[in-house]
């Protein structure tokens, strides 16, 4: 290995499938260290094998953990702390879209606790290995999906009223949220936080899902959506390019920095949000 992520540590969540195991590979390709995290033992350890296949003498872990469970992400950042010498860049990208409302053992609505607590929790946990780096960098994968995306702080939980695709929406905006108030709190640290869209990707995305939903998504995504390779870009780019070494608190698309909704610049919001997911993960036990 010879790329110029050589020495530097990555994780990054959802490596098993789509964009997070283009971006693991890439970034290996690059010279990183890559921790690879999935929920799915096989999955994982053929995400190891393909990646070694196409990287020679990649430098390479599996983590298993179900990131909609906090139990687990503590689990995974506890291992991490205790095993890895250093952490230079953690890649929150695992997601997932539910048409219909289900709540996690620990009683959260799934979307919520996969698409944002997990992000927000794993992160803070692994903050201060990220902060011993020379440059840390976090990279929270979001959406153009965020557009139009409602945050209601009265019903975080969908309880009331649970449709798949606004509770994805919502949780793609909370994404920039939580990187905007968490580059304001990274303000004058070596370490950076951005958010980007990687595009409408063709991947295994929305699986899992009835076979009505999976079908629409995936004859859209036959017409529409741009290949893996070409969606992992923004990833990789915000992960590993010295143009945005220094960088935070921004939203890319296409590699760009780009401006998302008034309601994810709504900082008033970011802080609230903050505050409440706080709240959430602390009572638990773990
Ligand atoms: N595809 C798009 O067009 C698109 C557009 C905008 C944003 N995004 C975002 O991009 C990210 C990646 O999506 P993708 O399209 O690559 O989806 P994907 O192909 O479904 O891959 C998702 C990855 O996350 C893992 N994962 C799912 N649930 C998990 C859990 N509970 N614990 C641990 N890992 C879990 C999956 O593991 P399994 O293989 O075991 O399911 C898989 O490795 C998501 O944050 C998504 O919101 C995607």
């Amino acid at each position: 290995m010879t790329g110029h992520m050589q020495g530097q540590t990555v994780m990054v969540t959802g490596a098993t499938d789509g964009i997070g195991l283009v971006t693991a590979r890439e970034l290996a390709a690059l010279g990183a260290r890559v921790l690879l995290v999935g929920r799915n033992e096989q999955k994982g350890q053929r995400a190891l094998a393909d990646i070694w296949q196409a990287v020679k003498g990649a430098n390479l872990a599996f983590h298993r953990a179900d990131l909609s469970l906090m139990s687990e992400v503590r689990r995974l950042a506890h291992t991490i702390a205790e095993t890895e010498a250093q952490l230079d860049v953690l890649v929150n990208n695992a997601g997932g879209l539910f048409q219909h409302r289900q709540e996690t053992a620990e009683g959260f609505e799934r979307t919520f606790a996969l698409n944002h607590l997990n992000y927000f929790l794993l992160t803070n946990l692994l903050l201060t290995k990220l902060r011993e780096a020379q440059a840390g960098r976090i990279v929270n994968v979001a959406s153009r999906a965020h557009e139009g995306g409602r945050l209601d702080f009265d019903d975080l939980q969908s309880a009331r009223n649970y449709k798949g695709w606004p509770a994805y929406r919502a949780s793609k905006l909370v994404n920039i949220l939580f990187t905007r108030a968490l580059a304001k709190r990274l303000q004058g640290t070596s370490v950076t936080a951005n958010a980007l869209h990687p595009g409408f990707v063709r991947t295994a995305f929305g699986g899992g899902n009835p076979l009505v939903f999976r079908l629409a998504v995936r004859a859209a995504m036959m017409v529409l959506a741009i290949s893996v390779e070409e969606g992992a870009k923004t990833s990789i780019y915000l992960a590993s390019s010295p143009d945005v070494a220094g960088e935070s608190g921004g939203y890319y698309a296409k590699s760009r920095l780009t401006e998302p909704s008034a309601a994810a610049r709504d900082d008033a919001a970011a802080e609230r949000l903050w505050q409440v997911s706080e709240a959430m993960v602390a009572g638990l036990a773990g």
